[in-house]
């Protein structure tokens, strides 16, 4: 054997018994290393005869690729042996318990969202969505609130600075109303639905934020009448503050949308300094407190969507989610609500796992 295969055998031999990366990098570093064995070898071939160099330099070539191709394949087998080692003690043992350490949670606000949204399903009714961002003719027009209406005004609106390409005025919309609006048009009747969400208004204060939630309710049907409306929210309030001594109150009231409109209070009493809603309203100093707007769904808002008023009718309602989670959940700022406040979130947050179920419990 030649010197240069002898060099060869040894440098193999040594790249394939190397332990770890760094032994493998050593012996790139003395065979290929600006002093190493094979680039001393290969500066010799300057100083040959022509004759010498045709028979030495591809010996040379051949020795430096093989060593090259042999630090390689050591690199990327001990590179392979190192990610099994890794793999094998990063594995997951999916029978443990899950880490109940509190990791985050779901906001009162999604939690209430969730809660209505189970009641209203046992009663058949879907959880239906708008955009925000609206125009003033599903906002306003369409529900029977003319541009020289005072309600425009009331609502506070956040306008756009630009029309849409119907050139009809876009805002944020003040209520989730449009919705109705929307579904009426896109659905053939009957329409059971909820419509939850954020609505905006230019307003702020302890129980205003510019910012808030609602949920609207829609039925469309034939021969809906007011005892339909009342028996659901009854059924509602019932099943939303897990307690059967609710009482409502129907005040009548008025809203463009619906004729004939009521309010809807419910009964309540101090409690701790708390406000407990049920008991028996007027009886031994209880109190009523205004919940919700409602009413049987304006002739005009019905014909405004396509539909013809003397084979449809209706009820509608609305209430502000946020409201709805402070009485339940017993908070008086509505302003902590959207601070992010890690304290807040925690004391008043819920589980992610603890999914509101009829069966399993509201609240959870
Ligand atoms: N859109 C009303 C508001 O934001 C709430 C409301 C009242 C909705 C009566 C209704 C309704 O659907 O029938 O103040």
């Amino acid at each position: 054997m030649s010197d240069i295969e002898a060099i060869q055998a040894q440098l193999v031999s040594e790249i394939e018994a190397a332990a770890d990366a760094g032994a493998v990098e050593a012996l790139r570093v003395s065979a290929l290393g600006k002093a190493g064995s094979i680039t001393a070898l290969l500066k010799t071939l300057g100083g040959m005869s022509p004759e010498e160099r045709q028979a030495q330099g591809p010996r040379i070539h051949t020795l430096r690729e093989t060593v090259t191709a042999a630090l390689g394949a050591r690199k990327a087998a001990l590179d392979a042996a190192e990610l099994d080692v890794k793999l094998a003690a990063e594995t997951i043992d999916m029978s443990l318990p899950a880490d109940t350490a509190p990791r985050g949670s779901v906001h009162p606000v999604s939690q209430v969202m969730d809660e209505l949204a189970e009641i209203f399903a046992d009663m058949g009714f879907a959880v239906a969505t708008g955009p925000e961002i609206e125009d003033d003719w599903r906002n306003f027009t369409a529900l029977n609130i003319p541009e020289t209406h005072p309600a425009r005004a009331m609502h506070d609106t956040f306008y756009f600075p630009d029309k849409d390409a119907e050139g009809r005025a876009m805002l944020l919309r003040t209520h989730t109303s449009p919705v109705q609006i929307r579904t009426m048009m896109s659905e053939e009747p009957p329409i059971r639905i909820i419509a939850p969400g954020r609505v905006y208004r230019s307003d702020s204060d302890a129980t205003h934020t510019p910012m808030f939630h609602q949920v609207e309710g829609l039925v469309i049907d034939r021969n809906i009448h007011m005892g339909h409306l009342k028996w659901t929210l009854e059924t509602f309030l019932k099943a939303y503050f897990e307690r059967d001594d609710i009482v409502l109150r129907l005040r009548p009231s008025y809203f463009p949308f619906t004729e004939p409109s009521a309010e809807v209070d419910v009964g309540y009493k101090q409690e701790k300094g708390r406000r407990i809603v049920g008991g028996n309203g007027d009886d031994e100093g209880h109190a009523w407190m205004e919940l919700l707007g409602s009413g049987m769904v304006n002739r005009r808002v019905i014909a405004n969507c396509g539909l013809d008023p003397d084979e449809w009718q209706g009820f509608a309602f609305g209430v502000g989610v946020d409201r709805l989670a402070m009485l339940k959940y017993g908070m008086d700022d509505l302003r902590a609500f959207f601070d992010g406040d890690l304290r807040w979130l925690s004391h008043y947050g819920f589980g992610a796992l603890s999914v509101p179920t009829l069966s399993g419990g509201i609240s959870a």
